[in-house]
C-alpha cells in the first residue's frame, strides 16, 4: 500500500468551472475572481476578501499596508512555516520569536507577554494545524497594547473559535490555498479584513499598484458605447506586486468552497478513527495537540508526538506511509537564525512531532493501515 501524506481533493466540479473559463477565454484577473471573493467573504463573514495568488502574498500584504517603520518589530511564533514570517522580513521588519504553547503549538500566550516591548507593531497568529491558538486572550493582550494581529490561517480553512471564525478574530486574517490545504485553487489564497479604509489600497496592491482592473476597463470599453477613448486610462499611486488571483484559480476555488464544509467534516472523522484506533494500542501514543472533534475546528494535520520520531519515519516509509515534520523551529534555518532567543517549548517538542497522512480522499482503510505499521513499528522496537 501507498498512503500519501496529503492530497488536493479535486474532480468533475472543478473541471466543469474550468471548462467555463476556458469557454470564455479570459483565465487572468477577472469576474471569476470578484464572484470568489464574495463568497469567501460570506463563508467567513468578514467585510473584505482580496484573493491573491498564494498564503504568503496574503501576508506580505498584511505586513505591507500597515507601513510599520523600519526597526519595528513582529512577534511570530517560532514553530511554524517560513512564510509566517518572511512576511516582516520583506519590509524589512524585525523578528521576535515567541515560544509556542505546549498544548495547542501555536503562539504561547505566556511567552506573548514576556517577549512584547512597546516596539513591537504586529503580532502573527498561525492556527497550528488547524487547532486555534487562544484568541481571546490573544486579541485582550493586543488591543490593550495596540498590536496589529495578523492571523495566519494557512491550516484551518473553515474553522472557529468560540463561535466565530478563523481569520475574523485579528486584523486581518490570510488563507493558503496551496495544493495541500483543507482547499485548494492550485496555488492561491485571500487577505479578508474590516477595515473599508485598506481595500481599494490593497486591491492595487495586489495587481501591480493599478487603481482599475483591467476585465472592468475591458468590459467598458466594448459594451458601453460612450467610452470611445481612455479605456484604457488608470493610475499607479503605490507600489504593487504581481500578486493576483486569477479566473482559473477562482474557477477551482468556487468549487472547492462548495466542498469544503465536506471535506473539514471528513477529515475530522478520520482523525476520531485515528484516535479510537492508536488508542486501542497497547502502547501510549500521543496525538500533537487536544483534538477537539466537536466540529469546531478545521484541521489540516494529524500528527503525534513520538520519542522515536525518526525511527518512525523511516519504519513507515518502508511501509509506504508517507509522513511529514511541521515544522523545525524557524531560527534553525539560516535566513532566521540571528533572531534566536529563548524557545525552551519549541525545543521540547519538535524533535518529537511526527505528521501522518490526512486528506479528504483519504480511505478508513488506509488509515487503519498506517496505525496497524505504528503498532508493528513498536512491536519490532520493543524486542
Ligand atoms: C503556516 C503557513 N503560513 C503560510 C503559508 C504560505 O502559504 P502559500 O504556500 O499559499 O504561500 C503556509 C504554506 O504552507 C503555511 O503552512
Amino acid at each position: 500500500m501507498n498512503v500519501r501524506l496529503f492530497k488536493p481533493s479535486v474532480g468533475q466540479e472543478e473541471l466543469d468551472n474550468i471548462k467555463g473559463v476556458f469557454e470564455r477565454a479570459w483565465m487572468g484577473l477577472g469576474p471569476l475572481v470578484t464572484q470568489f471573493e464574495a463568497a469567501w467573504k460570506d463563508y467567513i463573514g468578514s467585510g473584505f476578501a482580496v484573493g491573491v495568488n498564494s498564503g504568503t502574498a496574503a501576508l506580505h500584504l498584511a505586513v505591507k499596508v500597515l507601513d510599520f517603520p523600519k526597526g519595528t518589530k513582529v512577534l511570530v511564533p517560532s514553530m511554524t512555516f517560513a512564510a509566517s514570517a518572511t512576511a516582516a522580513l520583506y519590509e524589512d521588519l524585525d523578528i521576535v520569536f515567541v515560544d509556542v504553547d505546549p498544548q495547542t503549538l501555536s503562539i504561547s500566550v505566556e511567552d506573548l507577554k514576556r517577549k512584547y516591548t512597546p516596539d513591537c507593531g504586529a503580532l502573527v497568529v498561525v492556527h497550528f494545524g488547524g487547532h486555534a491558538a487562544k484568541m481571546d486572550e490573544i486579541m485582550a493582550f493586543a488591543n490593550a497594547n495596540n498590536l496589529k494581529v495578523i492571523e495566519d490561517c494557512a491550516h484551518c480553512a473553515g474553522g472557529t473559535y468560540q463561535g466565530k471564525k478563523l481569520g475574523t478574530w485579528g486584523h486581518f486574517g490570510c488563507f493558503s490555498f496551496e495544493e495541500k490545504k483543507c482547499m485548494t485553487t492550485g496555488d492561491g489564497g485571500m487577505l479578508v479584513f474590516n477595515m473599508p479604509e485598506y481595500h481599494e489600497v490593497l486591491r492595487a496592491m495586489r495587481w501591480i499598484g493599478i487603481d482599475k482592473d483591467t476585465w472592468k476597463r475591458e468590459a467598458d470599453y466594448v459594451n458601453n458605447a460612450g467610452v470611445l477613448d481612455r479605456h484604457w486610462y488608470y493610475e499607479i499611486a503605490v507600489l504593487g506586486y504581481k500578486y493576483n488571483m486569477n479566473d482559473l484559480m477562482a474557477a477551482i476555488g468556487l468549487a472547492q468552497l462548495e466542498k469544503l464544509p465536506k471535506m473539514n467534516a471528513r477529515r475530522l472523522e478520520l482523525i476520531g478513527q485515528y484516535l479510537d484506533l492508536l488508542g486501542k494500542l497497547a502502547v501510549t501514543v500521543e496525538p500533537i495537540f487536544p483534538y477537539d472533534l466537536s466540529g469546531e475546528s478545521a484541521y489540516w494535520i494529524f500528527g503525534i508526538r513520538t520519542a522515536d520520531r525518526d525511527a518512525m519515519v523511516a519504519y513507515l516509509k518502508s511501509k509506504g506511509v508517507a509522513t511529514g515534520v511541521h515544522y523545525m523551529p524557524l531560527h534553525m534555518h539560516p535566513l532566521f537564525a540571528r533572531f534566536a532567543n529563548e524557545t525552551p517549548q519549541t525545543e521540547a517538542v519538535w524533535p518529537e512531532i511526527l505528521t501522518l497522512p490526512l486528506h479528504a480522499d483519504l480511505t478508513d482503510a488506509e488509515v487503519q493501515y498506517v496505525v496497524d505499521q505504528i503498532a508493528a513499528f513498536h512491536a519490532e522496537t520493543q524486542t
